[in-house]
């Protein structure tokens, strides 16, 4: 077989194999979405929680205070520039940037889920509105 005809049926065959794993992956049963939800809902609450709680930082001061409901904290925005750290960051840089500043306390780790359930929390108080990367 010739390199471009083994690199073609290599490529047939990747593509069936992506197409049966995503037929499948689309198959939720009715439990699979509720335990879904629950989980989701309850990693949200959470987050809820922290927005709420003043314990972030170091001088208990909590995000509601600044941002109620998470207003302003505009999530559909990112990644985009901003000018406090000086590059394109993530939601979580700017999660971080005021816990460290107007909360003066220790930054989370990306994989820390107080990070994921923050995310969740403002995520969810923006549930619907349209995302537009880097705007201003
Ligand atoms: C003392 C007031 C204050 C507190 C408390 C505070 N923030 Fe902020 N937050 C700000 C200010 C000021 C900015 C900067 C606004 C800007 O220039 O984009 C900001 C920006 C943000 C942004 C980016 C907003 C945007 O428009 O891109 C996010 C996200 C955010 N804060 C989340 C949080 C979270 C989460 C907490 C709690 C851990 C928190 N903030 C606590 C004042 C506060």
């Amino acid at each position: 077989m010739s390199r471009f005809a083994l690199n073609g049926a290599v490529a047939m065959i990747c593509a069936l194999l992506l197409t049966a794993v995503s037929a499948r992956a689309d198959e939720f049963t009715k439990d699979d979405l509720k335990k879904w939800d629950t989980a989701f809902q309850s990693v949200m609450k959470e987050g809820e929680k922290l927005f709420h709680s003043g314990t972030l930082g170091k001088n208990s001061v909590s995000c509601d205070m600044c941002h109620p409901h998470a207003s302003n904290t505009h999530p559909e925005t990112y990644p985009k520039f901003q000018k406090q750290i000086g590059k394109v960051v993530g939601l979580r840089d700017m999660i971080n940037w005021c816990i460290q500043n107007p909360q003066e306390g220790t930054p989370l780790l990306a994989d820390d889920p107080r990070m994921f359930a923050l995310e969740a929390y403002i995520h969810w108080e923006r549930r619907g509105v349209k995302l537009e990367p880097g705007k201003h």
